[in-house]
């Protein structure tokens, strides 16, 4: 079998793509992870990695996996020094705020409309070192993005429209942002890992955007597509096997919600990289995948799109991916969450339903189970 081949089964064996935090270690992520009931939130323990080597010894894949961690930490160090002239290595989760983003209008007037009376707002420091942006780090601290985004140069971007518009067309991102009436709008974020956060965007409706689009009626879907450079995102070319670029979706009725978020900005000031800059999605009733970074192309069909981790683990990722307390993941229950306020701080805390957007969107989505719907499935 061709080796792209096999490192693509590899990678759909695995029960990616959430299966780590921030204390993993590279070697967990060449294995099948455990999920849940091995402590989703721990360290690897020296057993647990002996386990799992006799795992993969048994499923004779070791040698491969050992292959790809290793060309994944070798891509990654490549790009940067081939770059070495070029590129800022950051210094901390701030410095990747890229420095010709467009600063009018940052930073702007809170919404009022949406506010998150339960929780505070979770400290900035945290918002943007706890990531997850598998262009730049899909092996290992999976969490910590920022110091890979050195090389990417989020400014100057183009966005395309394509598919079912009046006439497609190329924007460039920079005077989109500064043509927008900007607003900032506190979300409750929910990641489909189990936790959360809350947090300001700056930015603008998603509805805003599609009306320039200028969209045929016969569209029922939009489609998001992320930037794919490998030259500058290290985690693309140490992972061949996933279907990069990263892509996303959304039924009409859906982007038109006036929820659905174009933010450019967060806590004030223009996007970092590891949050997506120049601009990303973000839909605060769905699970945290469904909001693309680093959009470079949106396009209209009268068909539902693939998505990416959807194509990758159907059973696992669903189309719609809704915050719903009452629907586990396969491998582990979605009826709490691990909000994180500050540095070091996790709580426990209940899930909302749409996460706690139901009175927007829960019109939408009549099917929804407002009940548990299964026990755990093991
Ligand atoms: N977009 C792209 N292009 N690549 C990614 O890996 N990860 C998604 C989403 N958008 C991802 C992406 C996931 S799994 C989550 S939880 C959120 O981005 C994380 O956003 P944050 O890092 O700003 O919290």
């Amino acid at each position: 079998m061709p080796y792209l081949l096999l490192a693509r089964r590899i990678a759909l064996l695995r029960t990616a793509p959430f299966p780590y935090d921030t204390n993993d270690t590279i070697m967990a992520n060449i294995i099948l992870p455990p999920g849940w009931q091995l402590k989703e939130y721990q360290t690897t323990t020296e057993a647990a990695y002996h386990n799992r080597r006799a795992f993969l010894k048994t499923l004779g894949l070791g040698a491969i996996g050992l292959m790809t961690a290793a060309t994944g930490l070798g891509c990654a160090g490549e790009v940067h020094s081939s770059h070495a002239g070029a590129v800022v290595d950051p210094e901390g989760p701030l410095d990747t705020i890229p420095p010709n983003a467009p600063r009018d209008g940052y930073p702007a007037t809170r919404n009022t409309l949406y506010t998150v009376p339960e929780r505070p707002v979770s400290d900035r420091l945290v918002a943007s070192s706890y990531n997850n942006f598998y262009e730049f780090i899909n092996q290992g601290n999976l969490k910590r993005v920022w110091p890979h985004t050195g090389a990417y140069e989020a400014f100057p971007m183009t966005l395309e429209v394509a598919g079912l518009v009046e006439k497609p067309f190329t924007l460039d991102v920079g005077n989109l942002i500064v043509s927008m009436d900007l607003e900032e709008r506190l979300y409750r974020f929910r990641c489909v890992e189990a936790w959360s956060l809350t947090v300001p965007w700056t930015g603008f409706a998603l509805s805003k955007l599609i009306e320039r689009c200028k969209p045929l009626s016969k569209a029922t879907h939009v489609q998001f597509v992320s930037a794919n450079r490998p030259k500058q995102m290290p985690g693309i070319p140490s992972a061949p096997w996933y279907p990069w670029p990263y892509y996303e979706a959304l039924r009409m009725d859906e982007a038109m919600n006036e929820l659905a978020f174009v933010a450019t900005g967060l806590y004030g000031e223009p996007l970092p990289k590891q949050n997506g800059a120049p601009l990303r999605l973000v839909l605060p009733w769905k699970y945290g995948y469904k909001g693309a970074k680093a959009v470079v192309r949106i396009a209209f069909t009268d068909k539902q799109p693939k998505t990416f981790w959807n194509e990758l683990q159907p059973k696992e990722y669903g189309f719609l991916s809704n915050v719903n307390p009452n629907v586990p993941h396969p491998r582990w229950s979605q009826a709490t969450e691990k909000f994180l306020p500050r540095e070091g701080v996790e709580e426990r805390v209940p899930t909302q339903i749409f996460n706690g957007y139901d009175e927007w969107v829960g019109a939408l989505y009549p099917d929804t189970p407002r009940e548990p719907t299964r026990p755990m499935a093991r």
